[in-house]
């Protein structure tokens, strides 16, 4: 028997036992373990940790288990398939699988429990079917963080959803530094435009996968009637899907694609194919949509936006006025130094957060108690997140980095050029790099382009005894 027919059928069974079909992980499970996988090997190209794996896996045998009335494990399951036993009670689901599939036949899925195999808009099976079913969505959040709560934004998510809706953008970047708001945004962003797709993906590439495991990935998802041809390589398989429904597919942490210690937005070694990837999915006609968040502008982006206006990037500011919402769920006092509080720490939502703890563990909450000192406070694990950025520079940008830090003004290139024993062109290219990674901001004056570093990031660079 197949695999794409033991799946089909152990899909079956599991609607009969649970009403719930398989989600993408228990059909990775139970692909893997019909090819001989391992538990590692399956954890490994899902992105996610063995023990994980194993959890669900035992909960799929337990499950088969009770249906069947017999010991069903990683180890037996091909077996019992063979041998025709579980083929035996499958056939008996048509009426129940019916009855589940239009109870699930709903326009919203919920995370994690997408039906991974129906094509988008179909009708349920069964034989009481209503004449209209609404569209499909198969959203599969993966390990997506959950919203919480979500202040503001509004003019961000109206803007974003123009771009995606209305313009429909193939490719776009959503930048900014790190505890912005990136991940954030674009989960409430999916909330509300997600009547739109036939899909909605999110993937975080923080552990650098290579393109063919990404691609695999996502392929998997697609669980298409059509076999693909062979001509078809990968790439064009996904863009045929991107092309028949419309998708939403968010990329995450794609910073984690490019290398330490070079300048922004250059591809670590194996992670190269991203480039003729995203390039194109900017380039090709389809009806879908990506979305990359990432610390630093791929250089992909970067030269694609300049000539075609469905590629597009987004930098986050800070939150504003609405981060008092923050400062007001974690109990501070002292409303009237709120907003200096704001200012201070860039309205970056997590900067925030982790001073606001602090003012509560410390100051008994009173803000005004943290904002009398002459210097900015940083808290370690603040300082340790900018860690992360600062790493990841060459030594021109940390040397411009630490001289900026000593200048109370913003400066103008041949004035970073006279001061730093650096070459012209090395000054500008890593100014460049510095302004990619939203490190460094710039405002036009008198005809001329000045550079700065903001107040909380000065004073990192003299924490750690950089400048
Ligand atoms: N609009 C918002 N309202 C409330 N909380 C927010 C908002 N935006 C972000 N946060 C919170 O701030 C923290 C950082 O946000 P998030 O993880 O989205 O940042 P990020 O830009 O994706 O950071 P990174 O690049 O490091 O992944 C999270 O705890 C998130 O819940
Ligand atoms: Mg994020």
């Amino acid at each position: 028997m197949e695999i794409k027919e033991i799946l089909k059928l152990a899909d079956d069974l599991l609607v009969a036992k649970t009403g719930k079909h398989l989600d993408y992980l228990q059909e990775a499970i139970l692909r893997g373990t019909l090819e001989g996988q391992t538990y590692a090997q399956i954890a490994e190209e899902n992105y996610i940790t063995e023990g994980h794996v194993k959890d669900v896996g035992s909960e799929l045998w337990k499950l088969f288990s009770e249906r069947l009335g017999k010991h069903v494990s990683k180890v037996n399951f091909r077996a019992l398939w063979e041998s025709g036993q579980f083929y035996s009670i499958s056939s008996s689901f048509g009426r129940d699988v019916g009855r589940v599939g239009r109870d699930v036949g709903r326009d919203f899925v919920a995370v994690n429990n997408i039906n991974i195999c129906q094509e988008p808009h179909a009708k349920p099976t069964g034989t009481q079917q209503p004449q209209e079913t609404p569209p499909q969505l198969h959203l599969d959040l993966g390990d997506a963080p959950e919203l919480f709560t979500f202040y503001g934004r509004t003019s961000e998510l109206t803007t974003l959803q123009h771009w995606i809706t209305e313009d429909r953008c193939r490719l776009i970047a959503l930048l900014g530094i790190s505890g912005i708001g990136k991940t954030a945004l674009a989960i409430r962003l999916t909330e509300q435009i997600k009547t739109h797709f036939d899909y909605i993906i999110y993937r975080s590439l923080r552990f650098s996968p290579p393109p063919d495991a990404t691609l695999t990935n996502l392929r998997q998802i697609f669980c298409d009637k059509d076999t693909p041809r062979s001509s078809e390589t990968p790439l064009s398989q996904l863009l045929n899907h991107l092309r028949k429904y419309r998708c939403l597919i968010l990329f995450d942490d794609v910073q984690m694609l490019f290398s330490h210690r070079q300048l922004a937005g250059q591809y670590k070694s194996g992670c190269e194919d991203y480039h003729h990837f995203f390039q194109l999915i900017g380039e090709v006609s389809h009806n879908s949509c990506v979305m990359l968040l990432s610390w630093e502008k791929p250089r992909d982006i970067a030269k694609q936006e300049k000539e075609n206006n469905l590629v597009r990037s987004f930098v986050l500011e800070g939150l504003g006025v609405a981060a008092k919402e923050i400062l007001s769920y974690q109990n501070l006092t002292n409303e009237a130094s709120w907003q200096t509080l704001i200012d201070t720490y860039q309205g970056n939502p997590l900067w925030l957060k982790l001073t606001a703890t602090m003012i509560q563990e410390l100051c008994g909450g009173r803000v005004s108690e943290l904002l009398q000192y002459d210097t900015i406070i940083l808290d370690e694990s603040l300082q340790e997140q900018l860690d992360r950025h600062f790493q990841r520079l060459t030594e021109g940008e940390q040397k411009l980095m630490a001289q900026l830090a000593n200048e109370p003004e913003p400066v103008a290139l041949p004035q970073l050029c006279q001061t730093s024993h650096l070459s012209p062109a090395e000054v500008m290219n890593a100014m460049q790099s510095l302004v990619r990674r939203f490190l460094a901001g710039t405002q036009e004056r008198e005809g001329a382009t000045f550079f700065s570093l903001n107040p909380v990031l000065k004073q990192y660079v003299k924490n750690r005894g950089l400048s």
